[in-house]
């Protein structure tokens, strides 16, 4: 199957356990640095290869190392990158994430080059052929929100291409550009905190209702450790999260779209492909970085209930 990632792509440096700042020039000596491709498109790109489908990710990253990096990491996890253009004006976006011991995420962003991505840059053609488009942090690539795109969207939808989508930030005025996407999604993917802001509700089964009565056939919000709830044409539906020893839940978000549309490319119910979601998660959880856990189907697959 052929997804194509579009949108936010980061290159995430992590580092644990780091559990408080060092005063000074102090040295803290931790047990782990790693580097993850990581963003709403690259960190969903790498779970979806993992999980076997063939990915094209989309978006605009730096002409600079960073940018080499991440197409070097991409590429090894069999992603093809030629969807992305290079910028010389902005850098690769990136951020340094000091993981606590307990799990905790504070985040140093660089936004960089995200934002410059155009729907000029995305070929309607690619997403036609595709089996499913992911939109993957529209909030963030401001360039992307353009009636132009829309209709590829629906050019697409109405070739039978899966459109899903998942934002990145949690910016109230973001959120809100991107709630002009939803008519033009079949499946939205916010978590918590990212739908009360978009809808102002202050619960998360109103907030994905209001989500959901802008477009979307569901809407799946996910609720961290408490799982996720989904929306849909039969109702509401809670999913538990797996219990698992929580090393860094960065990327979590990401590894569930990636389940969740492998599971819908390979014919199942919502609910089940929410299920697969989870699992993809709970993989994630329990290892450090984006994507790091989640190593095949397989392993997803021995995680269900
Ligand atoms: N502590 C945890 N234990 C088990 N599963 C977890 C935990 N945290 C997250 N998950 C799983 O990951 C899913 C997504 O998590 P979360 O709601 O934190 O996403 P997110 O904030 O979008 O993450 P990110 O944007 O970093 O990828 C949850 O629905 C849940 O299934
Ligand atoms: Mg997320």
């Amino acid at each position: 199957m052929t997804v194509v990632t579009l949108g936010a792509h980061i290159v995430d440096v992590l580092a644990r356990p780091v559990d408080a700042l060092p005063a000074g020039h102090d040295t803290v000596v931790v047990e782990q640095v790693r580097l993850a491709a990581a963003g709403s498109a690259a960190g969903t790109a790498v779970a979806l290869a993992r999980l076997g489908n063939d990915v094209v990710s989309v978006g605009a990253i730096g002409d600079d190392d960073l940018g080499d990096l991440l197409t070097r990491m991409m590429s090894r996890e069999g992603v093809d990158v030629s969807g992305l253009v290079r910028r010389t004006a902005d850098q690769t976006s990136a951020s340094i994430l000091p993981i606590r011991s307990d799990g905790g995420r504070p985040v140093l962003h660089a936004p960089g080059a995200n934002r410059t991505l155009t729907s000029g840059a995305v070929d309607p053609g690619l997403l036609v052929a595709a089996d499913a488009v992911h939109v993957g942090g529209p909030d963030v690539v401001e360039g992307l929100s353009d009636p132009a795109f829309f209709h590829t969207l629906d050019t697409a939808r109405a070739s039978g291409t899966i459109v899903t989508m998942d934002v990145l930030s949690e910016a109230p005025d973001l959120l809100e550009a991107a709630s002009a996407f939803l008519p033009h999604v079949d499946y939205f993917l916010p978590n918590e905190q990212q739908a009360l802001a978009m809808t102002g509700a202050s619960d998360p089964v109103t907030a994905a209702r209001r989500l959901r009565d802008r477009g979307p056939r569901a809407v799946v919000v996910t609720l961290g450790e408490h799982g996720s709830l989904l929306v849909g044409p039969d109702g509401v539906d809670r999913l538990p999260a797996h219990k698992v020893d929580v090393v860094d839940t960065t990327g979590c978000g990401d590894a569930y779209c990636a389940g969740f549309i492998t599971g819908l490319l390979h014919g199942l119910a919502v609910r089940d492909a929410a299920q697969w979601g989870t699992a993809a998660a709970a993989l994630v959880a329990a290892d450090l970085g984006s994507g790091t856990g989640l190593a095949t189907l397989g392993a997803l697959k021995a995680l269900l209930p």
